[in-house]
C-alpha cells in the first residue's frame, strides 16, 4: 500500500523559530488593542505604533503562526484575474485604487526592509496567471487590459519560464517574493522596539464597544481598555455587521521542497485552470539551491478529501519538476469575499472606534500590509483614497453582491439542515487515526480514535453558529463546512470565527 504524505507544518515557520512571547497576565489600557497577530494585525499594530500611539496586540496562538506562517508568500498587486473583475464590477476609478493601494503596500514593504536592514529573502519576480486552455485565452487578454488600464506593468504573452507551453499568461513585472514569517519577526521586533507590545497565548473572547473606550476580555479574565479595537482575527470574531454572510472559507494545500535539478522557473505563476496551481521558489541552503513551493487543490474546510488532494498537487509538481524532493505539505484557508474586495475599514455600520480587516481572498499578504496603511491613515484621522473601494460598509455592491451572496448562504443552509440528516457513521469501522460524527443521546458527537485505539469524544455542534463539524483526516482536525471553523480533536478552537472549544463528552 503506498505511504499517506505525512502534513509535516509550514517550511516558513520551521525556518524562523522564535521563543514564545509573554502572555497577558494583568489589566492593560492602551490607545490602540489589535486582536491577532497575523500580517495584518501586526502591520496595523507597527504602523500605529510609527504614528506615536500606544498599541497592544493580542494574539490567542503564536505571531505569524496563523494562515500568514503557511502561505506562497508572493508579494504582488496581481491577484489572478481580479482587474477585469472590478472594471465590471467597481469601474475603471476601482480597478485603479485596487491596483495603486497593492502596489503601494508592496513599495512600502521594500522600503521597510531596506529602512530595517530586514533578511527576508526578498526577490524582485515578475508574476503570471497563465491559461494552458486555449478556450480561454481571451479571459489573460482581458486581464492584460484591464490590469494596464488599471495603471499595472501588465502585458499579454506566451513566454513564460515554466516547463510547458502556456495558450496564454498576463505578465506583471517588478513583483516581489519574500520570507513572509522573517520579515513579520523583524516588524515586530521594531514594533517592540518602540514601546508596542506584543502578547502571545492570550485569546480575546469578549467585546465591549459603544463606551468610550472600548474594552475586550481576555480568556484568562483580563480587561484592555483601548480608544480603538481592530479585529484581526482573520474570519472576524465578534462580529455585529453579521460579516460572516459575505465571507466563504476556502482551504487549499501546499507542497514545497528543494528543487534539485529541475530548472527555476524564475517567476511566480498562477493559473485558475487545474483547480489552481500556484508556484513560486525560494532562497534553499548554502549552496545556491531553490526551493520549489506549489500550492492549489483548494475545497470548502470539512468537505474534501485533503489527503487525496495533497498526492494530485504532489504528483503535477514531480511532473513538471522532475527531481523535486517533496519534503513539506501543509494546508491552510482564506476567506473570499462575495464582491471579491476585501473588507476593511469600520466594523459595522455603527462603529466609531472599531476596525476589521478580512476578506482578502488569497491575496491577503500585499491586502494585509495595505490594511495596516488603510487602518492607520483612519484611527489618525488621515484621509486615504482607497478607503471607500474597501469599507465594509459598501452598500452599492451589495446589489451586484446578491446572486454570491445568496450562493454563500444557500450554501451554508445546505450544511446546517443537510448535515443533519445524512446517516450517522458506525463507531465500529473507525479505524485508527480517522473520526466520524456518530449519534448518541440524541445528539451528535465528533468522535476520533487515536493511534493507540483510544476513542475521544466532543460535541459535533460547531460553537459559532451549531453547523455540524466533519473530520479531515489528513490533518487530524475537526472542521465546520459554514464558515471554517477548526478545532483540534480535543475540541480546542484551531481557527474562528468560533471561539469557545466543543464540548468535551463521555461516549
Ligand atoms: C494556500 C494559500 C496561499 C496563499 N498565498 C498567498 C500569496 O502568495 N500572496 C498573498 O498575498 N496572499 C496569499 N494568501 C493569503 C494570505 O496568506 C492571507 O490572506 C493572509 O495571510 C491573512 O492574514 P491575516 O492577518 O488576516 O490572518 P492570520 O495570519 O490568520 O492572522 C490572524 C491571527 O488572529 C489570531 N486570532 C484569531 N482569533 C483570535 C482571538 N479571538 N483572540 C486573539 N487572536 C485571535 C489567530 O491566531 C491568527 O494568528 C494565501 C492563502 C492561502 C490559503
Ligand atoms: S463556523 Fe460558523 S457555524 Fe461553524
Amino acid at each position: 500500500m503506498q505511504e499517506q504524505r505525512q502534513v509535516t507544518g509550514s517550511y516558513w515557520l520551521q525556518t524562523a523559530p522564535e521563543p514564545p512571547r509573554p502572555a497577558l497576565t494583568e489589566d492593560l489600557d492602551v490607545d490602540v488593542a489589535v486582536v491577532g497577530a497575523g500580517i495584518a494585525g501586526l502591520s496595523t499594530a507597527h504602523e500605529l505604533t510609527r504614528a506615536g500611539l500606544r498599541v497592544a496586540v493580542l494574539e490567542a496562538g503564536r505571531a505569524a503562526a496563523g494562515v500568514t506562517g503557511c502561505t506562497t508568500a508572493k508579494l504582488t498587486a496581481q491577484h489572478t484575474l481580479v482587474y477585469d473583475r472590478l472594471l465590471r464590477t467597481r469601474g475603471p476609478e476601482g480597478a485603479r485604487l485596487y491596483g495603486r493601494s497593492q502596489s503601494e503596500a508592496i513599495e512600502h514593504a521594500a522600503a521597510l526592509v531596506s529602512e530595517l536592514g530586514i533578511d527576508c529573502e526578498w526577490e524582485t519576480r515578475d508574476a503570471y496567471t497563465y491559461v494552458r486552455d486555449r478556450a480561454r485565452v481571451d479571459e489573460v487578454r482581458a486581464e492584460a487590459k484591464a490590469a494596464r488600464e488599471a495603471g499595472l506593468p501588465a502585458s499579454f504573452t506566451t513566454e513564460t519560464g515554466l516547463p510547458f507551453p502556456v495558450a496564454g499568461a498576463v505578465r506583471m513585472t517588478g513583483q516581489a517574493q519574500f520570507h513572509p514569517v522573517k520579515y513579520l519577526r523583524a516588524i515586530t521586533a521594531d514594533l517592540v522596539a518602540r514601546g508596542g507590545r506584543l502578547y502571545e497565548g492570550t485569546r480575546v473572547v469578549r467585546l465591549q464597544e459603544g463606551g468610550d473606550p472600548c474594552r475586550l476580555t481576555t480568556g484568562a479574565g483580563h480587561t484592555v481598555t483601548a480608544r480603538d479595537v481592530v479585529i484581526a482575527t482573520h474570519y472576524p470574531v465578534f462580529d455585529r455587521a453579521l460579516l460572516f454572510a459575505r465571507l466563504s472559507p476556502r482551504r487549499e494545500l501546499v507542497v514545497a521542497g528543494p528543487l534539485g535539478e529541475a530548472p527555476d522557473p524564475q517567476g511566480m505563476y498562477i493559473t485558475p485552470e487545474e483547480n489552481t496551481r500556484s508556484v513560486r521558489t525560494a532562497p534553499y541552503g548554502t549552496d545556491g539551491q531553490r526551493l520549489l513551493v506549489v500550492t492549489g487543490e483548494h475545497f470548502t474546510p470539512g468537505t474534501g478529501d485533503a489527503r487525496a488532494g495533497f498526492e494530485r498537487l504532489a504528483a503535477w509538481a514531480e511532473e513538471h519538476f522532475p527531481g523535486v524532493a517533496l519534503d513539506h505539505a501543509w494546508a491552510t484557508q482564506d476567506n473570499d469575499s462575495t464582491d471579491t474586495v476585501p473588507l476593511v475599514g469600520p466594523f459595522h455600520p455603527g462603529a466609531r472606534h472599531t476596525w476589521v480587516a478580512t476578506g482578502f481572498g488569497g491575496w491577503g499578504l500585499s491586502g494585509g500590509i495595505m490594511a495596516g496603511l488603510l487602518l492607520t491613515a483612519l484611527i489618525t484621522g488621515r484621509d486615504c483614497a482607497w478607503h471607500g473601494l474597501y469599507d465594509p460598509r459598501r452598500l452599492k455592491s451589495v446589489v451586484r453582491e446578491a446572486p454570491s451572496l445568496l450562493r454563500t448562504q444557500a450554501e451554508v443552509a445546505r450544511h446546517f439542515v443537510g448535515d443533519r440528516l445524512k446517516p450517522p457513521a458506525p463507531l465500529d469501522g473507525l479505524a485508527p487515526g480517522d473520526g466520524a460524527v456518530v449519534r448518541a443521546d440524541g445528539g451528535r458527537l465528533a468522535v476520533h480514535r487515536d493511534e493507540e485505539g483510544v476513542l475521544h469524544a466532543v460535541s459535533a455542534r460547531c460553537t459559532h453558529l451549531g453547523c455540524l463539524v466533519s473530520f479531515n483526516r489528513a490533518e487530524r482536525a475537526w472542521e465546520c463546512p459554514c464558515h471554517g471553523s477548526r478545532f483540534a480533536v480535543d475540541g480546542t478552537v484551531l481557527q474562528g470565527p468560533a471561539v469557545r472549544p466543543l464540548e468535551q463528552r463521555d461516549l
